[in-house]
């Protein structure tokens, strides 16, 4: 079932969303090889407990931290160790989630970490342009199907493969709801969008095949061929009119 948000429950969302988006904005400041993926997450645990937010993934189905960094070829889900130093050239996605007064809002940026390759340059692109095409779509009457088509379209066409073991999904009071929204599909399926829905699009995109592998920590999602991989989310609500995001800063890109 769809649950639709009262006026209400969108703005404590929004708060949520807001916040979300000071902790990239503040990474993106902060951002420098030497630092560690656990030096990320102590950040993010930081700008959201000064604001009134908590880190909503700490404990979630136990998971051990407060952000998801997911460094080149993991895909999604590092978890922040004091043993991964991030370099030059790499690319970092800091995937994350907020509850304000029991709201939360979802996102997910991949950050390039000084002058990064031609190669991830182009991965990092593909995968917010992706997203951005989906959102067009995203308005009363549409399609779940419509979406997740959109993105897989996108993806496919610049040369590059979406996950098929992970999807985006509905948010609100929980973190994952219905419906679920993955990156590939077929127009006119799925439910219908209507306004008051929230929804994490999130492409998750890899350079190589598709597959995917879990490290022993439970966690950690690698690409299988060790090719790199990218990750843009944002927490979107379906309105009157289309859609607002509510996980970006105020002059983000
Ligand atoms: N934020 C992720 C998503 O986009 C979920 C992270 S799983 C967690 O859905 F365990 F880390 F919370
Ligand atoms: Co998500």
């Amino acid at each position: 079932m769809v649950n639709i948000k009262s006026t209400r429950e969108i703005n404590l969302m929004k708060e949520a969303g807001r916040v979300v988006g000071l902790v990239f904005k503040t990474i993106e400041e902060e951002l420098k090889p030497g630092m560690t993926t656990l030096d990320i997450d102590a950040i993010v645990e930081k700008t959201m407990l000064d604001n009134n937010c908590t880190p909503a993934e700490k404990g979630y189905y136990g998971y051990p931290a407060s952000a998801c960094v997911s460094v080149n070829d993991t895909l999604i889900h590092g978890i922040p160790s004091n043993k991964i130093i991030i370099k030059e050239g790499d690319i970092v996605s800091v995937d994350i989630v907020a509850n304000y007064c029991g709201y939360m809002a979802d996102a997910c940026r991949t950050f390039k970490v000084g002058t990064v390759s031609q190669r991830a340059e182009n991965i990092v692109k593909v995968t917010k342009e992706a997203f951005f095409n989906a959102l067009k779509l995203v308005k009363p009457g549409a399609h779940i199907g419509d979406i997740c088509h959109a993105v897989q379209e996108y993806v496919e066409s610049h040369g590059y493969n979406v996950t098929r073991d992970y999807t985006g999904h509905g948010i609100g009071k929980d973190m994952h709801e219905d419906p679920a929204i993955p990156n590939f599909g077929k127009e006119g399926t799925g439910v219908r969008l209507q306004p008051g829905m929230a929804l994490c699009i999130e492409p998750m995109v890899l350079e190589g095949r598709k597959d995917t592998r879990v490290l022993p920590d439970g966690w950690t999602v690698k690409s299988k061929d060790g090719k790199l991989t990218a990750h843009y989310e944002n927490t979107v609500i379906v309105t009157e009119s289309g859609y607002e995001i509510i996980t970006m800063y105020e002059g983000e890109e």
